[in-house]
């Protein structure tokens, strides 16, 4: 992608020195003619470092390679069954499959892909509450989740309350964990389905998914999770545990955007009413010609993980550690969000008080972090995941998550600890409220909703 970004940058370089007039090159290269700051921009993100790797992740260059003959050359439509065009694009499809499926613990029939986590989660929730409403034609319907859910299960949630269905959000500990007991008491003779995400995407924080699937299986109820910051940052076997339906995500595990997959369980088999049947494709549960090209790079990229996940989660674990041992220890009051112990390596949130998080990403200028999901850090609302584990008021508003990955380097983990050391510091030193706190104000007492 870089090499795309850099070849962009020379081509029209090259171009404005030919003196080529706009209409000969593309629309890209045309807005970074006209808007020079796009080249400022790529200048910038070659001087940077990448800690966001929950948000997604650089496509592998080895599953960049499998997929290319799949563009041009090897282009069929897997669907199409008469041809040896469409029998080689087929292949390439069953084998991606069989890679996703073997890094689960699944079976290859158990694997339906889809456009990513979202549509995924949104196939699986609607598929088994529309399931009870249209076929079983069942008028009290109630869908168990948690408040810290990603907001595409939380926005589907809503919009089914909408339609009338009941939805209850179980809290979560000061750690970011759901209790069972909560869990056990919300399911009533209604719930149909429960969804618990595997790992939160602010906070890495890990949930009891076994044990909750032991409750649903128990209680008669459906099982869903949301394993998309699972995969590749914990052990997991979906064959272990009693689990219906889980998302997942190629693009958080250095594959290609685009293309994720949703797991349905077979035995014991599990029903869904598909909210796009199309023409049939994917067992009828998500109908459209599949993109034969990103079914390869996320099979492929699931593959490495299977070879590689003991030594890159070893390597990771190491970097987590001196990111958080250090951080805690050379910043005054600064605190890790969630539980330590519960939680996966690559995703770790810490809150700075008296200084807000957004400037702290502008003081860390070339180290690329975030102050929540990506789909959220565009709105200045506080993060629902912080205001659900009772976060106090200002360390909501002054945290930020660190991502580390498959290309992080232990360089890159001390460059950026450094910079977040001098820009805390910094931002302190022009805070009314670390003056006033280092003056003994006791701001336990205040309520931030009146101030
Ligand atoms: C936990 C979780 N679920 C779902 C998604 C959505 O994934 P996708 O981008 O594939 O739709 C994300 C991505 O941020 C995520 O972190």
């Amino acid at each position: 992608m870089s090499v795309n970004i850099v070849h962009l940058k020379n081509l029209t370089q090259a171009n404005e020195e030919k003196g080529d007039s706009k209409e000969n090159v593309s629309g890209a290269e045309a807005a970074s003619q006209r808007n020079r700051p796009v080249a400022n921009l790529i200048d910038r993100k070659n001087e940077s470092i990448y800690l966001d790797s929950p948000a997604t992740t650089q496509c592998d260059k080895r599953v960049f390679d499998k997929m290319a003959p799949y563009f041009c050359d090897f282009y069929g439509n897997a669907h199409s069954k008469n041809h040896v065009y469409g029998w080689l694009s087929e292949e390439a499809v069953d084998v991606a499959r069989k890679q996703i499926a073997d890094l689960l613990g699944a079976e290859e029939k158990e694997i339906v892909f889809t456009s990513g986590a979202t549509e995924a989660n949104v196939i699986a929730i609607r598929g088994v509450v529309d399931l009870h409403r249209y076929s079983k034609k069942r008028s009290k319907i109630h869908v168990i989740t948690s408040a810290i859910e990603h907001k595409s299960i939380l926005n589907c949630c809503k919009q089914l309350e909408e339609e009338g269905v009941r939805v209850t959000y179980l809290p979560v500990n000061h750690d970011g964990l759901i209790q069972l007991d909560d869990l056990k008491s919300a399911i009533s003779e209604d719930t149909v389905l429960v969804s618990i995400m595997a790992v939160n995407n602010e906070l890495g924080v890990i949930q009891p998914i076994e044990e909750i699937g032991a409750v649903c299986e128990e209680r008669g109820v459906a099982f869903h999770s949301d394993i998309t910051q699972a995969v590749g940052k914990m052990p997991l076997n979906l064959r272990s545990f009693p689990i219906a339906l889980a998302s997942l995500s190629s693009h958080k595990i250095y594959g290609p955007k685009g293309i994720g997959a949703l797991f349905v369980r077979k035995k014991p088999h599990v029903k869904l009413r598909s909210i796009f049947p199309g023409g049939g494709q994917e067992r009828g549960i998500r109908g459209g010609t599949l993109a034969v090209q990103l079914c390869v790079g996320f099979g492929e990229a699931c593959r490495l993980l299977s070879c590689e996940f003991t030594q890159d989660f070893a390597r990771i674990a190491k970097l987590e550690k001196l990111l958080i041992d250090k951080i805690l220890g050379n910043i005054p009051l600064a605190k890790l969000n969630g539980s330590r112990e519960h939680k996966v390596p690559h995703i770790s949130n810490f809150a700075f008080p008296f200084v807000e998080g957004e400037s702290i990403i502008i003081g860390l200028k070339n180290v690329c972090v975030s102050t929540g999901s990506a789909c959220t850090s565009s709105s200045l609302e506080p993060s629902h995941v912080l205001q659900a584990i009772n976060a106090d008021e200002y360390s909501i508003h002054s945290s930020i998550r660190i991502g580390l990955g498959r290309f992080t380097t232990q360089e890159e983990v001390e460059f950026a600890i450094d910079k977040l050391v001098v820009a805390v510091e910094k931002l302190r030193e022009i805070s009314p409220l670390w003056e006033m706190y280092q003056d003994g104000v006791d701001f336990s007492a205040v309520n931030w909703a009146q101030t």
